[in-house]
């Protein structure tokens, strides 16, 4: 049982999942995740949010254990994606006087998910609208599309917290020590990289709120230092490189494309780039890859041509940094393949459907492994890169 107190009027009763093999069922996330829910205990009870079914039991008993008895009176449901939603039914099942608090996207949504008619018991809020509690009283802000359309925030004005939905949020359950940023920014660009415009609006009405703690769905409370984090999320949001440095992904059938790859980071370091991250796409976490590949101003993409295309593990990098918006950045490229390389085009023409990429010249041309001539390119393209 996991309760905390957040303020003397706010408690947490999420959960966190320890067991869990892939977030969404495509993320890794070696150390969990947590799914957060919170009460608001006033004259009237909020509880904000749900978890994932899968932690359905303890969800209930820590709901049991804060509620001391009480009933509650509203289920704030900031949105609607299962691993917060999950619940939604069996709470209104067994709290039969609670009522939910949606907006009308989510309003609509609801049947999609759910047997039971919620709508008669349903508050259906806007921008800007208030729902007293006593002495708290939430306005609800509209966040759609971080990252889905139903996604709201609440606001709560008396303590100043933010309950933020995902934003803000971290893969990593809350028994872990981690570092925030670096779960946090493989979170953003993952789940919600694609947004970015919509981040944007929801940060210019943040900013004009007095925020003192930000409750996220994911990840530990924010209570000290918030512009680190708002600052995090300018950046990120915006597609600027948080950090110098070059990320080296290569795609690689028997490891020549590997040793080049290498051999360029080797090059970089010597020339004085302090940041050179190598990954291996047939190996990394891809999720990992895009993390990085947002992170640093300079990128290279070495893949070797396989069916007369690339090898698969790169051109589902590329299908992924093309998804998430990737641009600004200035990018390399180096293409393997014995007979007929084609990588490089491939590679060049996907970059080209991308905003404000700059391609560093030459690309290099390997024929199976280095040689002469391509050891040439690649000391070319590192001094681009420099
Ligand atoms: Fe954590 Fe969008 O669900």
């Amino acid at each position: 049982m996991q309760n905390t107190k957040i303020t003397d009027t706010i408690q947490y009763v999420g959960t966190d999942d320890k067991n869990i093999d892939l977030f969404e069922s495509q993320y890794i996330v070696p150390n969990g995740v947590s799914y957060n829910s919170y009460v608001i205990l006033d004259e009237k009870t909020a509880v904000m949010d749900g978890v994932d079914e899968r932690a359905e039991k303890e969800w209930f008993e820590n709901l049991e254990h804060t509620l001391n008895g009480k009933q509650p009176d509203y289920l704030v449901v900031t949105h609607l994606e299962p691993d917060h939603a999950g619940n939604i039914q069996k709470f209104m099942e067994k709290y039969p006087q609670a009522q939910i608090v949606v907006n009308a996207k989510a309003l609509s949504m609801l049947p999609q998910f759910f047997t039971l008619d919620m709508s008669a018991r349903s508050v259906v809020v806007k921008e800007g609208d208030e729902l007293t509690l006593g002495n708290h009283v939430l306005t609800f802000i509209m966040a759609p599309m971080v990252h889905w359309p139903e996604v709201m925030m609440a606001y709560e004005k008396t303590e100043k917290v933010l309950f933020s939905a995902d934003a803000f949020g971290k893969f990593g359950a809350l028994s872990t020590e981690e570092d925030w940023a670096c779960e946090a920014r493989r979170y953003y660009f993952n789940i919600v990289g694609k947004y970015g415009m919509q981040v944007q609006a929801l940060l210019k009405k943040a900013s004009a709120l007095d925020i003192r703690m930000i409750c996220p769905l994911h990840g530990p409370v924010l209570s000290e230092n918030l512009d680190f984090y708002l600052e995090k999320y300018q950046t990120w949001s915006s597609y600027e490189p948080e950090d110098k440095g070059v990320l080296i992904a290569y795609a690689s059938i028997h490891g020549n494309t590997g040793k080049a790859a290498e051999k360029l980071a080797a090059l970089l370091r010597e020339k004085g780039v302090e940041k050179v991250v190598v990954m291996d796409l047939s190996r990394a976490d891809i999720a990992e890859a895009v993390e990085d590949a947002f992170r640093y101003d300079r990128m290279v993409l070495a893949a070797a041509t396989y069916d007369a295309g690339i090898f698969p593990c790169m051109d589902s990098f590329i299908a992924r940094l093309k998804s998430k918006n990737y641009q600004k950045r200035t990018v390399g490229l180096m293409e393997n393949g014995s007979w007929a390389p084609m990588a490089g085009k491939i590679m060049k023409e996907s970059l080209s459907q991308m905003k404000e990429i700059t391609i560093a010249e030459p690309v290099v041309s390997i024929k199976s492994t280095l040689n002469e001539a391509s050891e040439e390119q690649l000391e070319l393209l590192a001094q681009a890169l420099v």
